[in-house]
């Protein structure tokens, strides 16, 4: 997909092969930053047992040092080495694994993960990508690799090689690419560091499927101390205004109207999905906003999106992308903006 566009110069871009994937499994030993394909968004990976090369994660990201990173593994053997499994945490990893969920768990006490990837925390989230390319690069360099969404703090997550371009521009070292995300929204983040199940983040894997295998979970607030300390702010954010579960008569001039579903007025800017399938709309999340997000449009308006399954994901991002903008349209500037 990238081919499509003329790349920038001095483009960190490279095709995957074996002679990059090899090149970028060397830069992620030597300390350096490589971004990478998941089925979920790319990833902006460093060594994880490196408390120098994490720390240029959150420098590049300009991510406030409290928001710690999730550790992938190429299975679900070597995350064991480093957190302690229970009997929901294997069902899980067995169920979902290599795949789109994450799990905080306990650190193990000799756990060679950096502490800066876990911002301290006696805790740790781990998860085995479900991408051939990820998980070659895990396995080619020989260490866990911290990655959160390969943007910078605050904004879209990527669902391209472009996009981490545009995104962190000179700040990453490679970038390899490996087309468009598949599922294109961040996995679910699941809590199992305490007795309650609690989901931190709704993502890829609908919160009905992991309750199927395991119930009660419970959603954070009331009491629950946060824990996920990148999910309490505005995040996901393109730089104009968003409105969100707005009717076709509710809609405002100037905006451009971002729709789901067989119904929607055909004239509508773009449309998340026309089959209304939840799958395919959180595929095409990201990008529809990044191309809604240009000159002359003055706002967002979406359309509702039915609030089950994968839906209930897809307006966690939304309504983190419409939190906290002025009238001005800028983003107000928010402690502990995310990721
Ligand atoms: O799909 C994904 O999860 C992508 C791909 C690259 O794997 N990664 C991603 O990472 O979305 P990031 O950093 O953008 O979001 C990670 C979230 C943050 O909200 C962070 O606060 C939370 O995970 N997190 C990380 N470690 C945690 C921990 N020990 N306890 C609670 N929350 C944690
Ligand atoms: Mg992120």
């Amino acid at each position: 997909m990238t081919q499509d566009f003329p790349l920038p110069q001095h483009s960190r871009i490279v095709a995957t092969d074996e002679d990059t994937l090899a090149m970028a499994a060397q830069a992620i030993r030597d300390g350096k930053l490589v971004a990478f394909p998941t089925e979920t968004v790319y990833g902006l990976g460093a060594d994880a047992t490196s408390d120098r090369a994490v720390a240029s994660i959150f420098e590049a990201k300009d991510r406030p040092q409290f928001n710690p990173l999730i550790v992938h593994f190429a299975d679900a053997g070597q995350a064991a080495l480093e957190v302690i499994f229970d009997d929901r945490a294997r069902k899980l990893a067995q169920a979902f694994w290599p795949g789109s969920l994450t799990l905080v768990l306990p650190r193990r006490k000799d756990s060679s993960i950096s502490l800066v990837a876990s911002a301290g925390l006696d805790t740790l989230a781990v998860r085995v990508p479900d991408n051939a390319i990820a998980r070659a690069l895990i396995e080619t360099s020989g260490r866990p690799i911290a990655a959160p969404s390969a943007n910078r703090s605050g904004t879209l997550s990527p669902t391209a090689a472009l996009h981490v371009e545009l995104s962190l521009r000179d700040k990453v070292d490679i970038i390899l690419d490996g087309g468009s995300c598949t599922v294109g929204i961040e996995s679910t983040i699941l809590d199992l560091s305490g007795e309650t199940p609690t989901l931190l983040r709704p993502g890829a894997i609908p919160m009905e499927d992991l309750a199927a295998l395991l119930d009660p979970i419970a959603l954070p607030g009331n009491g629950s101390a946060i824990k996920a300390p990148g999910m309490m702010s505005r995040h996901y954010a393109p730089s104009i205004p968003i409105r969100i579960n707005i009717t076709p008569e509710n809609r405002q001039r100037g905006e451009a109207y971002l729709t789901f579903g067989p119904d929607a007025p055909k004239r509508a800017a773009l449309n998340l999905s026309r089959k209304g399938d939840l799958k395919e709309a959180a595929g095409n999340l990201f990008a529809m906003l990044r191309a809604l997000d240009m000159p002359g449009i003055r706002g967002i308006a979406v359309q509702p999106i039915p609030d089950v399954g994968l839906g209930r994901a897809i307006n966690d991002r939304l309504k983190r992308a419409a939190l906290g903008l002025e009238q001005s349209g800028r983003p107000k500037s928010i402690p502990g903006v995310n990721a």
